[in-house]
């Protein structure tokens, strides 16, 4: 990598402009971050069925992720070992064997090679399977790994299992998804996400249905410590963890967090005005208050669930100056489309929040990617998030 890049890079100022332009910088970000952590490539339920898959880019590499007929799920490089082709060309869909469209070749669930036309008697069926990827799985959501030696999985399952696992993503439905397709760097993307410095003037919506802005409001202060003890007290008799209930993300020295967070008084949900959107709740709740539970990576991961549905985002970097954004919505799988839940409401409020944000990422972008730009200052506590998400990319691009 262009080693000059991070000399100039100041801690607690913003990344130089060619971070987010370099091709030789978004390869090494591939091989370095992407190739070699754990990535979040979807939900349980879209593979909920014996050989469902789904496809998936991972760092530039194409990957499948397949359940087997005993359940267990497998991560494979989507990529044929005769000449190269995609195995499964469709991005979901079910197969008892996964057939190359090129020559046939055909692999089981787990990988192996099981048939391939005329190679003849000496051919080593052994030696030709998928490679395989490592692939983890709780709560509903899935990480694939390409990395050889990965990170223990459960540094993060036991971070984010406590605060999501009450969510019910595991007996939902995909109410709708959506891709956006961005013209930035995946980083805008991100160190936008990690901070709320930003939503005050930008996300009226957001802001009166979350605290977030508030936390140093005199105004608020004794609504919000009312408003922590009571829901702290109701969702610890309900059997949610309460370890981590607060107003704000503040993220940790990790690559991964969460929190859960009561939503203003008054509203239960983050809907345009606070109220239910789903008539059936996630997860058996009954209490239709339980605050948004919060998670994200560093990699390409965020979550906020409710009680009546879920929203998460997949973020897939595709060149240095594309990123392709997936959103998520998920609702109990008892709900019925129509009668107890429109999909469009359902997305109203993070769609809203998500387009004012791309509208900021893309005035971002056009003053980062001109020759004059220079990297301001965080602010010490707004942008702490953002700083500290900063930092750790820049060891990680170091190492
Ligand atoms: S490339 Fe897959 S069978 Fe030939
Ligand atoms: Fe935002």
């Amino acid at each position: 990598m262009n080693v000059h890049c991070l000399n100039s890079y100041r801690p607690g100022h913003g990344l130089p402009g060619s971070f987010y332009t370099d091709p030789e910088i978004f390869a090494e970000e591939q091989r370095r971050i992407f190739r070699n952590s754990w990535f979040f490539a979807g939900h349980s339920i879209e593979v909920a069925g014996r050989g469902d898959y789904l496809t998936l880019d991972v760092g530039g590499v194409p990957v499948v992720v397949v359940r087997d007929q005993d359940g267990e799920l497998h991560a494979h490089h989507n990529i044929c070992r005769h000449r190269g082709s995609l195995v499964c060309t469709k991005e979901k869909g079910r197969a008892a064997r996964l057939v190359c469209p090129y020559h046939a070749w055909t692999y089981g669930h787990d990988g192996r090679l099981i048939g391939a036309p005329m190679m003849g008697e000496g051919f080593d069926k052994e030696a030709h399977g998928l490679k395989p990827a490592h692939v983890g799985e709780f709560d509903g959501l899935i990480f694939v790994n390409l990395s050889e030696t990965p990170s223990p999985f459960h540094d993060l399952r036991d971070h984010l299992s406590p605060v999501l696992a009450s969510q019910g993503m595991t007996r939902a439905k995909v109410a709708l998804i959506r891709d956006y397709d961005l013209d930035v760097n995946w980083k805008i993307v991100v160190e936008n996400n990690r901070e709320c410095y930003h939503c005050e003037g930008n996300h009226h919506g957001y802001v009166s249905v979350q605290y977030d802005t508030e936390n140093d409001n005199p105004a608020l202060k004794g609504e919000i410590a009312e408003r922590l003890g009571e829901c702290r007290r109701r969702w610890e008799r309900a059997g949610l963890d309460v370890a981590r209930v607060n107003t704000s993300s503040n993220n940790t020295a990790e690559w991964f967090r969460a929190n859960r967070t009561p939503v203003r008084k008054g509203m239960v949900t983050e809907s345009p005005d606070g109220q239910l959107v789903c008539k059936v709740l996630m997860a058996g709740f009954t209490d239709p208050d339980m605050g948004t539970a919060r998670a994200n990576t560093n990699i390409n991961f965020w979550c906020h669930a409710n009680s009546d549905y879920a929203h998460t985002v997949r973020i897939t970097p595709v060149s240095p100056t594309r990123t392709i954004v997936r959103a998520y919505w998920l609702v109990d799988e008892n709900a019925v489309e129509g009668r107890d839940y429109d999909p469009e409401a359902i997305a109203a409020f993070h769609h809203q929040v998500m387009s004012e944000d791309w509208d900021i990422c893309r005035r971002q972008w056009r003053g980062v990617t001109s020759p004059s730009f220079e990297p301001g200052p965080y602010a010490p506590d707004k942008e702490a998030n953002v700083d500290r998400y900063v930092r750790w990319y820049v060891g990680r691009m170091s190492a």
